[in-house]
């Protein structure tokens, strides 16, 4: 059977890669190739090259600056190439970005059958978080496979009208990648993070990239974070900024003069995921990052008006902390200060399944389409 398998972005990569293995490791039941949009470019290339990813092809769309419409109209256009020479059986895609909708929109006008990893996750809000929560549901629409991560992702796609035959429970595969990373003696080559005292500082990690938080609501996470470092000196901040112009302006601009916050480029995603597990906390609106720190530990605030990924809130090593500042100092406050609030959210839990995700989803293709 023929497998294509597309995606774009860094968090993609990361979730796509164990799949990928997974594939490549049976070569008895599947042919498979992997096609890159890149939409993301040097973000993505930090991932393929950690897990050794060769692409098949490489539609190299990015451009900086680039518009939804301008991400989607090159992604289908290439894509409608390769879908005709490689003639897969099956298209597999991943989460939500605007990769992921253009990759179901191409199989579907060649009729092609579409597996969509992560699928049924929903904030109830199509404009929370943007494009994305779109992205899903008109992906949903078009798949012949939904791969839901959680009983939660299954129920919602049940309540939509989803037929049951066709939506398997098999965990998020980040979950799997994070497994073959994590070392406790872990060296950074980053030498800000090599000086950084993990034992007799509390380290924030903060990640903020979300479209719909550029301005003000960004705007007030920073300032946040920039209050709790002036007036907590055993307090550091590692904000490995994403690429994004507008998202850098920000940041460099509100954490100007601070020599407690470090803003360094993006991390490979071995660096990144180890600094998760030495670190205190984890301040973030990235889909990705909440379900990663739940399983290393690590108290998340969510700095996000509404959450898909209501899981490791119900666990209770994630709060949904908004975008409002003295709601974000507060909760910080509060866990950088009071033990017990702190220890009633650090302990591992795990809601986002068993780590053998992708071989839960290559079992379900194999019984659903060879047998
Ligand atoms: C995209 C996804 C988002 C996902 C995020 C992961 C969409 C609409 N958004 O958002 O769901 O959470 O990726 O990080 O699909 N840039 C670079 N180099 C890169 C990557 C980005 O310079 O390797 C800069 C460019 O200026 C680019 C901007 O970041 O224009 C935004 O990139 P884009 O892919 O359009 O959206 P993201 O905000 O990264
Ligand atoms: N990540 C990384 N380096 C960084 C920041 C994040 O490798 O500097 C990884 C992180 O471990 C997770 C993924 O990138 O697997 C999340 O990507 P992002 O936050 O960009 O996207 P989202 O998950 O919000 O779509």
């Amino acid at each position: 059977m023929k497998v294509l398998v597309v995606f774009g972005t860094r968090p993609e990569a990361v979730k796509m890669a164990p799949i990928v293995k997974a594939l490549k490791n049976d070569q008895e039941h599947f042919i498979s190739k992997i096609c890159v949009t890149a939409q993301h470019r040097d973000m993505l290339d930090q991932v393929l090259r950690i897990f050794d990813i060769e692409p098949d092809y490489d539609l190299n769309i990015f451009q900086s600056g680039q518009t939804l419409t301008q991400i989607t109209c090159r992604a289908l256009t290439g894509l409608e190439g390769v879908i005709e020479e490689f003639k897969p059986d099956l298209i597999l895609v991943q989460g939500d970005t605007t990769t992921v909708f253009s990759g179901a929109l191409a199989a579907f006008y060649h009729q092609v059958k579409i597996g969509h990893v992560e699928a049924g996750l929903r904030s109830g809000n199509l404009y929370s978080p943007y494009p994305e929560e779109a992205n899903r549901m008109l992906t949903g629409v078009l798949t012949d496979f939904h791969f839901a991560p959680t009983t939660t992702s299954k129920n919602n796609l049940l309540r939509e009208g989803y037929d049951e035959s066709k939506i398997f429970i098999t965990g998020n595969t980040s979950i799997d990648a994070l497994s073959w990373v994590i070392d406790k003696n872990y060296k950074f080559e980053d030498e800000i993070l090599n000086n950084i005292d993990f034992e007799n500082k509390k380290v924030i990690l903060l990640t903020a990239h979300r479209r719909e938080n550029i301005g003000e609501p960004m705007e007030n996470i920073f300032n946040a974070v920039r209050e709790i470092a002036e007036k907590n000196k055993d307090v550091e901040v590692i904000y490995p900024m994403h690429l994004n112009p507008k998202v850098r302006e920000i940041a460099r601009n509100i954490f100007k003069d601070m020599n407690s916050v470090h803003l360094i480029e993006p991390l490979d995603y071995l660096p990144f995921t180890n600094l998760m597990s030495k670190c205190y906390l984890v301040v973030t609106d990235s889909g990705g990052v909440q379900e990663e720190a739940p399983s290393l530990g690590k108290p998340v605030l969510v700095v996000r008006k509404e959450t898909e990924r209501p899981e490791g809130i119900e666990a209770g090593t994630a709060k949904l902390a908004g975008t409002k500042r003295e709601v974000i100092y507060n909760d910080l406050d509060l866990l950088l200060n009071n033990e017990e609030e702190y220890k009633s959210m650090a302990y591992a839990v795990n809601p986002y399944g068993d780590g053998r995700a992708a071989e839960h989803i290559i079992e379900a293709i194999k019984e659903k389409m060879m047998m």
